[in-house]
């Protein structure tokens, strides 16, 4: 079975909304796959997503209530296949501590490269729009580029 490590900085953003989305793919077409998320800093342990990620993940159909922060562990290189980072940062902390198998969300769907923007500086619920259209796109095209749906 292969496994996917969405990382991103809190563990409350946007790896919980990254994990709702492929969990729910996974589910909808019966894929063997081991999906889960974590955070660079240990900031939000324990907590569950924020408000707004819960919100718009539920729009869409996707419980993420229930998902819980934790820290990424050094394990975590070789429990994971794919350790798929939310932005540039959080792609360099996880190479920066070891990590080989780091991919970044934002190569794929056509985004260059681009960072998942951090949700933690947003006014209002708007960028979460943003943010999850986004995810949904790359996580899909993400999925499908490495084979694990087919
Ligand atoms: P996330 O968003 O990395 O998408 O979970 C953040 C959540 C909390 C903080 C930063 C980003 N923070 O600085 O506490």
């Amino acid at each position: 079975m292969k496994s996917i490590l969405f990382v991103c900085l809190g563990n409350i953003c946007r790896s919980p909304i990254a994990e709702g989305i492929a969990t729910k793919i996974a589910a909808d077409y019966n894929l063997p796959l081991h999906i889960d998320s974590a955070g660079t800093s240990h900031w939000h342990i324990g907590e569950p997503p924020c408000d707004n990620a819960v919100k718009i993940a539920l729009k869409h159909g996707i419980d993420i209530s229930t998902l819980r922060a934790r820290k990424v562990h050094p394990k975590d290189a070789r429990r994971f296949d794919y350790i798929v980072a939310m932005d540039n940062d959080n792609r360099n902390e996880l190479l920066s501590r070891g990590f080989e198998n780091v991919y970044l969300i934002g190569d794929y769907g056509n985004f260059n490269g681009a960072d998942v923007p951090d949700p933690y500086f947003f006014k209002d619920f708007e960028g979460f729009h943003k943010v999850f259209s986004m995810l949904d796109i790359a996580v899909k095209d993400f999925m499908k580029k490495e084979n694990l749906w087919n």
